[in-house]
């Protein structure tokens, strides 16, 4: 490996994988071995083990290394080290390990990725860290969910062997490795190298300020977005990738290479900044980016932040000798009309005006569908955002309807289906309770727990519908609320979700009982009949009630086109138009 780069993290690239032969010899032995089949955030860890991303680590921290992490931020051997990376186990599991076993680590599909070869097994004590690692035991804060709620209650320390790394089908000539980075810089002739870590698409301030924090620091840029797990809600990373590739057009030639890095953040700010700078040195970087918040969840739900705005750039500053990494004050940037440029905000007198979009406001404008301006971000950047983001008129949508037998329901619903269908432009399905029992769930019941399946059903191919831009309309009873505001949850992730509760009176619905049941369960001849033998909970998050009392099945469809219309589901023609 050339010398004149940055040496990693503990002098030594590590390099996880062996060889075919051995590669071979595991795989027969793992027949004998137990297995465990990888969480999505430790196949991030796992990568970033076996290629070097996190040299000097050679497997999953045993305890002693863990405890130094978590109370010190240094391994055993002193080497500072800000995060556990540490794998989560069942009790089952835990129960079989011993010092000295194997343990198959497998992805999803059963490819056995790596073998572990167990140094200890233990119990963490999860509250000290969480508050060790990220100040604090609040649930609130997306690692401590997770300690909490998702990984499991075991640790298994040990030396990773690596059969194969994980699998990528998506962007793979982007996807560089330590080695291959470093290679890259030696071949390119760069020895000062800026990175910047980003999980959010960038626009023209970044590009500004990345270019800058290169000009002004005499170094090559690394573009360094994280495409592993990044925080709940951020745009997906395939369009971000597109966004990085379009923006990579708009730089210098030959001072910027961009590559993107399967981590899984872990919103630590201070300590997580810490961690980066260590990773991007493995990647061959001098320099690190870091801004306002880096890495932070934001602020819990009574608004206070997790972390002060500048805590990750002065932790890392406290240790960027040790590191080798220069930490880079990320400048704000801000665009000053007159000039039509950018200028860090420090160098900007308070008399001149600029201008700013907010991410809320880029939200919104996003949802309506409406102009994003080139002074803000590059036009290929804003096509592939409008791409991903359509506005709600091109978005799908779910009208699930719910309300007694008899209240109306599948009518209106079938009123409504024709004049979307009239409107045109999406695919309507119509899920009516009749249709889906005889077609999805015929061999349910009316228990509580056969209706939750049923509707849970509904919900999953209405999210789907509604997820691929066409429209969902459900007309089952769903009398229970908790399984409906599941399925609001899930619909609501990939557009549209609007809940009818036709409010018609067991009174009414009794006196129309068209199809005779109100009879036969007053009789006792059916059972868990719904408003007789069987509880409705009435929604209090309904966005449209309606009374079928005094009202026709197309009064009652018409309202719901005139909310989808207030709500910008169904544009007016000339929104229509291509
Ligand atoms: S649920 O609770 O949402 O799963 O019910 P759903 O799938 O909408 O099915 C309701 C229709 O089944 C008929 N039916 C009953 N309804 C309620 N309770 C009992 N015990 C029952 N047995 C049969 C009834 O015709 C319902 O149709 P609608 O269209 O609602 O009148």
């Amino acid at each position: 490996m050339p010398q004149h780069l940055i040496e990693p993290h503990g002098g030594k690239l590590v390099d996880l994988l062996v060889g075919d032969q051995r590669a071979d010899e595991l795989k027969a032995l793992s027949r004998d071995w137990p297995s465990w089949t990888l969480a999505p955030r430790q196949i991030c860890d796992l990568e970033l083990l076996t290629n070097g991303g996190f040299s000097p680590l050679r497997g999953f921290m045993n305890q002693p290394d863990y405890q130094g992490v978590c109370s010190q931020m240094r391994l055993v051997d002193g080497t500072l080290w800000p995060i556990p990376i540490t794998l989560d186990v069942t009790e089952d599991l835990a129960k079989q390990l011993s010092a000295g076993g194997k343990l198959a680590l497998r992805d999803m599909e059963g490819n056995m990725l790596a073998v572990l070869t167990v140094e200890d097994v233990f119990q963490p004590d999860r509250n000290a860290e969480a508050q060790q690692v990220f100040g604090t035991t609040s649930k609130e804060h997306p690692a401590v969910a997770y300690l909490f709620d998702v990984a499991n209650p075991w640790y298994v320390g040990g030396s990773v062997e690596s059969v194969q790394a994980p699998r990528h089908y998506d962007f793979v000539e982007n996807r560089l490795t330590p080695a291959q980075v470093r290679q890259k810089f030696h071949m390119l002739g760069w020895r000062k190298v800026v990175a910047f870590q980003t999980r959010n698409p960038m626009h023209r301030a970044h590009q500004e300020l990345t270019f800058r924090a290169a000009v002004d620091t005499e170094a090559n840029l690394l573009i360094h977005p994280v495409v592993g797990m990044t925080k709940p809600g951020d745009v997906d990373h395939y369009t971000r990738v597109r966004c990085y590739q379009a923006i990579m057009k708009h730089y210098p030639k030959n001072t910027v290479l961009m590559s993107l890095l399967p981590l899984a953040m872990r919103m630590g700010g201070p300590r997580e900044a810490v961690w980066h700078a260590i990773i991007r040195k493995n990647f061959g970087c001098t320099h690190l980016i870091v801004g306002r918040d880096h890495a932070g969840p934001g602020s819990n739900s009574a608004g206070e932040p997790f972390y002060g705005p500048y805590d990750a750039q002065e932790l890392l500053q406290q240790h960027e000798a040790e590191i080798g990494v220069k930490m880079v004050p990320f400048r704000m940037m801000v665009y000053v009309p007159q000039d039509d440029a950018y200028f860090p905000i420090d160098e900007v007198s308070k008399d001149t005006r600029t201008l700013s979009i907010s991410g809320t406001d880029l939200r919104d404008r996003l949802a309506g569908g409406r102009e994003i301006p080139s002074w803000f971000s590059f036009p290929e950047v804003v096509a592939e955002l409008h791409r991903t983001y359509p506005p709600r008129s091109k978005q799908g949508f779910t009208v699930f309807f719910t309300g007694l037998s008899g209240s109306g329901k599948s009518t209106i619903a079938n009123v409504l289906m024709v004049k979307l269908l009239e409107t045109g432009g999406r695919a309507v399905t119509l899920l009516d309770g009749d249709i889906v029992r005889t077609n999805l769930s015929s061999e349910l019941g009316f228990s509580r727990e056969h209706r939750d399946i049923n509707i849970r059903r509904i919900g999953f191919v209405a999210s789907e519908i509604t997820k691929n831009g066409g429209i969902a309309i459900c007309a089952p009873i769903a009398p229970y609320d908790a399984i409906r505001k599941q399925n609001k949850a899930q619909i609501s992730k990939g557009g549209g979700y609007i809940l009818v509760h036709v409010a018609t009176t067991l009174e009414v619905c009794e006196q129309r009982d068209t199809k005779g049941l109100y009879a036969k369960a007053r009789a006792g001849i059916i059972k868990e009949f719904t408003g007789i033998s069987d509880p409705y909970e009435e929604p209090e998050d309904a966005d449209i009630v309606m009374d079928t009392d005094d009202m026709t099945p197309e009064e009652c469809a018409q309202q719901i086109i005139l909310h989808l219309e207030k709500e910008g589901y169904v544009g007016s023609a000339q929104d229509e138009q291509p």
